[in-house]
């Protein structure tokens, strides 16, 4: 929006995204000295959340018409950045991209702009526990080395999202209520205390895949098909529709890991249901290595074990449901000791 542009040159950012015509006219009357990067459109085949339906210019038709105008009208670009697709499940996508980019840099330095510095290759790294980004760095890194080697004195610059969010949080749950789904079947279903209205909001708009681990261990071992069902009145609330699970009661906690990315922050109220509670914790240790490195003060910590922590969290609830001590029982098969990169968010029980 234009405000944002002139709040940006008034806090002296002089550097910015554009992938269309009018961005370069807004920019050229507020702030035209502002160093701009191109956004290129370079989707991977497969992703949880694209985003080239919504910005980037073809590299091939419209990014040259683009730079053409830029130096028409005397702007300074600088650099090109691409996002292939939130949750990239196609590593070579990176490839395309960069070459794409490298096409771009040609033709920008071709009309005349000499700074070209800058190659930003966006986010799109996956942040779960059990994924892995030495694919797609060995890709990016030979791609790089094709076409913008060190000696092209390029800078490349990334800005991972949910690579750094994902795994860092666990989101606790409690089970409220339960019921048969029907006379004639075994299926339960289970009510938690957050679903897609709070948290699992990325069910619908990150198209995550939630996975639900009680908290306690069930020796019997056997399971049963049940689903998962968010507390508003709302149908659409349902965290997972099928899935097997030891036969739980009432208050039994249920734990879904990998809760940090597009989550929270997209979080309602709805229905009058609080956000979870977040809380960061760290074993002793880290604590003393952080406490003096970082703006936190020990409010924002908990350098208790996790089942401490829902225990804190529930003596502090006025919910009065039975609560048998012995339900949680602190595993730390399950849950290593934590540092920063395992927080850990509580509804409200
Ligand atoms: C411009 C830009 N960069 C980076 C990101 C982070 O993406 P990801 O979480 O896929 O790494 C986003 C997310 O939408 C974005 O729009």
């Amino acid at each position: 929006m234009t405000s944002h542009i002139k709040y940006a040159m008034n806090q002296n950012v002089d550097l910015t995204t554009f992938d269309n015509e009018l961005e370069l006219y807004k920019i050229k009357s507020i702030n035209p000295s502002c160093n701009l990067v191109i956004r290129i459109r370079c989707d991977a085949v497969e992703t949880q959340c694209p985003l080239g339906i919504k910005y980037g210019c073809d590299p091939v038709t419209e990014a040259p018409v683009l730079l053409t105008l830029a130096r028409d009208l005397d702007l300074s670009i600088v650099g090109v950045s691409f996002h292939v697709g939130s949750g990239c499940n196609e590593p070579v996508a990176f490839r395309r991209a960069i070459a794409a980019a490298s096409d771009v840099f040609t033709f920008a330095e071709q009309l005349g702009f000499i700074n070209m510095y800058l190659l930003n290759i966006g986010g799109g790294y996956p942040g779960n526990k059990d994924t892995c980004l030495d694919k797609i760095a060995d890709i990016v890194n030979d791609a790089l080395d094709e076409w913008f080697p060190a000696s092209s004195g390029v800078t490349v610059m990334a800005e991972p999202g949910r690579y750094f969010a994902a795994s860092a949080f666990t989101l606790a749950t409690r089970i409220h209520s339960m019921k048969k789904r029907s006379t004639i079947d075994e299926h339960m279903m289970y009510f938690i205390n957050d679903g897609v209205y709070g948290s699992f909001n990325s069910i619908l708009y990150d198209h995550s895949i939630v996975v639900p681990k009680p908290l306690n261990d069930y020796p019997m071992g056997k399971t049963s098909p049940c689903s998962i069902w968010g507390p508003t009145c709302d149908g659409l609330d349902q965290v997972i529709d099928q899935v097997n699970l030891p036969r739980m009661k009432m208050g039994d906690w249920i734990i879904f890991e990998d809760m940090g990315a597009y989550t929270i922050p997209v979080a309602s109220t709805f229905n009058g249901f609080p956000l979870p509670k977040v809380f960061a914790v760290a074993n002793r240790g880290i604590w003393h290595k952080l406490k003096n490195l970082m703006p936190f003060s020990e409010d924002h910590f908990t350098t208790v074990p996790i089942v401490a922590t829902i225990k804190m969290v529930r003596s502090e609830s006025s919910d009065d449901d039975t609560w048998e001590e012995n339900d949680v029982e602190y595993n730390t098969r399950h849950y290593p000791c934590l540092h920063m990169k395992n927080m850990f968010s509580v509804p409200e029980a």
